[in-house]
């Protein structure tokens, strides 16, 4: 069992690469199957989602090899098409094969999806965009056996733009025959992002960053060279973190556009931003403002991945809050907790109101979920005291070297590692 131990009160401030994006290498990695040759990805994150899927990926028969930050995938020899349960369980974007082995297969065998439990997370959307392109789906004992007879692009309109779904449906209707189009579909960057890597193989996908992405099918796709973009959840990760301490911290290697409707919330509180090509700078003095919503949409909306940690920021800003989380329904796990810590919140139903206090104060507390568990963090860092978060599985599954990228920002943060009723410290 492993958990952070962090010792609050320091002020942030230095500087910080920012890592990959962890939703946009997943999808991207799981594109790698429908490429004939070997694919090589750049900027990947080390975190152990990306470690299920490379596991998935060997699974299906792929070769799979990293060094440092570039993964190379060889799926020339892959010959399968059943993801066994026990890795399906372990993440959520397990699920963002199916498009990829049907479109190389034209079958596939999978199991409900896992992950970070923060509402029911159905795959009605990704099963109905395989049906609209011509692929049968036979449901029975927890395993989903879906074959087609040959993909025909179509028209597949989503009554929500889900990120996975939309990734899905351009997935299989990279190789479908004819033109597909997706209407109503996501316009995440880390959508783009899958489009951009399929494209640089040979795909003819228009339209993505918008709300109708159109898919011209191709017989097959070549190999190619792709660098992932950065993570801008992490990078909000770390702004709120310069906030809450009252730091001066400045994010290199970002797309500070993919932060447009978070940067502004943090000006509300008070921070200054400045913001240049490819970094951001914070700073923060005196005690934050209250925010007056913070109401999460699909992109280009307010983040739900971004939501955990502006709850922390409006428990010690100055005056009341109100957050709406209109994405997932079970988002407010860290709530709890961080009322353990003396935060002020109340929730009712989608909505969480926020009455800011001056000081949080060490406790033990539990991560739950990947961004309530890096709130929790965050608002350690901020608190009187000592905090003891549990679960780092939990951040494991999102942010790379967590701890230390925060020690380097002078936090003063470290693992404590249980193990045989021995406690370790590791890092810093
Ligand atoms: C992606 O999840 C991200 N995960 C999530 O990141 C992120 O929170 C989410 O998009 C929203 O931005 C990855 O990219 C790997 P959705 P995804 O399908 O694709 C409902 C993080 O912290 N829905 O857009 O699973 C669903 O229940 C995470 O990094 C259906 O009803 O999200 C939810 O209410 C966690 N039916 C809403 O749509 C479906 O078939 C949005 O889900 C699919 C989704």
């Amino acid at each position: 069992m492993q958990s952070f131990i962090v010792n609050g009160g320091r002020r942030l401030n230095g500087s910080l690469r920012v890592q990959g994006s962890k939703n946009s290498a997943l999808p991207i990695l799981a594109a790698t199957l429908l490429v004939k040759g070997k694919s090589v990805i750049h900027n990947v994150p080390d975190l152990s989602d990306i470690r299920c899927t490379l596991g998935i990926l060997k699974n299906l028969g792929c070769s799979v090899s990293r060094e440092s930050g570039t993964v190379y995938v060889d799926s020339s020899c892959a010959s399968g098409y059943e993801i066994p349960e026990s890795l399906m369980r372990e993440m959520r974007s397990s699920v963002v094969f199916l498009g990829a082995i049907i479109g190389s297969h034209g079958k596939a065998v999978i199991s409900t999806p896992g992950g970070c439990e923060i509402g029911l997370r159905p795959i009605d959307l990704h099963l109905y965009a395989m049906k609209r392109l011509g692929v049968e789906v036979n449901e029975g004992s927890g395993r989903l056996c879906c074959s087609t007879s040959g993909l025909e692009g179509g028209k597949i309109t989503l009554s929500f733009p889900s990120v996975g779904a939309t990734e899905n449906a351009v997935l299989v209707a990279t190789t479908a025959k004819g033109i597909t189009t997706i209407v109503n579909c996501a316009r995440e960057p880390e959508i783009s992002d899958l489009c951009e890597f399929l494209n640089k193989c040979g795909a003819r996908i228009s339209g993505a960053g918008e709300s109708i992405i159109t898919v011209e099918g191709v017989n097959a796709l070549h190999n190619a060279e792709h660098s992932v973009i950065c993570d801008r959840i992490v990078a909000s990760t770390y702004l709120v973190a310069g906030a809450v301490s009252g730091g001066d911290v400045e994010l290199l290697n970002t797309e500070p556009h993919h932060l447009n409707s978070v940067l502004p919330l943090l000006e509300e509180a008070g921070c200054d931003i400045r913001v240049k090509c490819k970094s951001i700078r914070i700073k923060a003095t005196g005690r934050l403002n209250r925010i007056d919503k913070i109401i999460t949409q699909p992109y280009p909306g307010f983040p739900t991945d971004s939501q955990a940690l502006f709850t922390t920021l409006a428990s010690v800003a100055e005056g009341t809050s109100v957050i709406v989380e209109n994405i997932f329904e079970s988002r407010f796990k860290h709530v709890p907790e961080l009322v353990r810590m003396g935060a002020k919140i109340r929730t009712e139903g989608r909505v969480a109101v926020v009455e800011g206090v001056r000081r949080l104060y060490g406790a033990e507390v539990q991560a739950q979920d990947l961004r309530g568990g890096a709130a929790l963090v965050l608002a350690g860092i901020c608190a009187d005291g000592t905090t003891e978060v549990l679960n780092t599985e939990f951040t494991d599954r999102g942010y790379e070297d967590f701890e230390n990228c925060l020690c380097s920002l002078n936090a003063d943060v470290y693992r404590k590692v249980k193990k045989d009723g021995a406690i370790k410290k590791k890092n810093c």
